[in-house]
């Protein structure tokens, strides 16, 4: 792994609002994050946490009724807010995304062929003989057997898994700086999950690119990342390096994650709604520890007091029974 000094993207004290019918709510609270090339960053957390919602507001899709502030910045421009024309060309040429369903960026109606080379012809200047010998050889890589003969299909005429390597193949046509990947496992099972995260893996650390992948499972995480955070509720609770945050987790709601992932190597989908309680609903700026309505640990204090991040070199955690 080859990893830089500078971040390629940067996060500072970021928040995603939307405005419902009873007002304003905050779906992500003041993250901050770091990620460089080379580096493979998991964003951990249960369904409604505002993993998504991260990912969102970095490539500028943040919904309509949104709002977002902060800092975002990638290859030390702030993004962020920024323009439309600007966003696009980042996204076209160095910053792509994996989503849970690939249909969600394949479009039914076009042959992949001229999906795949789409961008090649308008972001790289490409010929359409030169795209096209580049999207086999991509398919080829991600192991779509006789790519030559189906470059041609629809997507409806590849199977789930096969789909999801072709959109894989097509976020990284391009060789991104920075790739986004959401859930890009979940709908599939777990052996073809493996061999995709795998695949995914050594290609990424082949272009050197740099990855924030959000996830609901920690299996996920385990197989392909260096770095994870932790979020609950919109709020950082940890971050880690792996091997740390799986060896000895600093904060009950992580040690409560991790209780059912007894091994790093274990392939089995692991699913954090095993722990008691409900997910904090979304609402305004209460005080005290988001966790503490599901913490056995809590403390008079947890309740009035917000713990704030707190550690260093990427080892935090928030949480009044860590010292910082
Ligand atoms: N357009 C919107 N308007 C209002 N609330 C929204 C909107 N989009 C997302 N939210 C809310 O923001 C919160 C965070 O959503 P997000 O999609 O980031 O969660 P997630 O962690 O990705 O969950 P999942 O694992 O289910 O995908 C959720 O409570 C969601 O309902
Ligand atoms: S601050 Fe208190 S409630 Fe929150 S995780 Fe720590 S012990 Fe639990
Ligand atoms: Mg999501």
């Amino acid at each position: 792994m080859r990893q830089s000094a500078a971040p390629i993207l940067s996060a500072r004290a970021l928040c995603v609002d939307f405005k419902l019918e009873q007002g304003w709510v905050r779906a992500v609270d003041s993250v901050s994050f770091d990620v460089r090339r080379g580096e493979v960053l998991g964003i951990v957390g249960e369904s409604g946490s505002g993993k998504s919602q991260i990912l969102m507001a970095a490539m500028g899709l943040t919904a309509a009724n949104g709002r977002c502030s902060g800092s975002v910045t990638f290859e030390g421009e702030e993004v962020l807010n920024a323009a439309p024309e600007r966003l696009d060309r980042i996204r076209g040429s160095s910053m792509s995304m994996i989503f849970q369903d690939p249909m969600t960026s394949l479009n039914p109606y076009m042959r992949v062929v001229d999906q795949l080379t789409e961008v090649l012809v308008a972001h790289q200047g490409k010929s359409r003989a030169e795209a096209i010998d580049i999207a086999v050889e991509m398919l080829d890589r991600v192991r779509i057997p006789d790519a030559r003969r189906r470059i041609s299909l629809y997507p409806h005429e590849f199977s789930g898994g096969m789909r999801q390597r072709v959109m894989i193949a097509m976020a990284l046509l391009c060789r991104p700086a920075l790739l986004f990947a959401d859930e890009p496992t979940t709908a599939l099972d777990v052996t073809v999950q493996a061999q995709i995260l795998d695949l995914l893996n050594g290609l990424v650390r082949e272009l050197n690119a740099a990855v924030v992948i959000v996830t609901h499972d920690l299996g996920v995480i385990a197989r392909l990342c260096d770095r994870v955070i932790v979020l609950y509720g919109g709020r950082i609770m940890e971050e880690a390096p792996i091997e740390q945050l799986f060896g000895a987790p600093h904060h009950p709601y992580s040690q409560g994650l991790l209780a059912a992932t007894p091994r790093l190597d274990d392939d089995t989908a692991h699913d954090l709604r095993t722990i008691p309680g409900t997910p904090r609903a979304l609402a305004g700026q209460a005080s005290g520890c988001p966790f503490a309505p599901r913490c056995e640990r809590r403390m008079e204090r947890c309740m009035a007091e917000t713990p704030l991040l707190r550690g260093e070199h990427g080892r935090t955690a928030a949480c009044h029974l860590v010292a910082g």
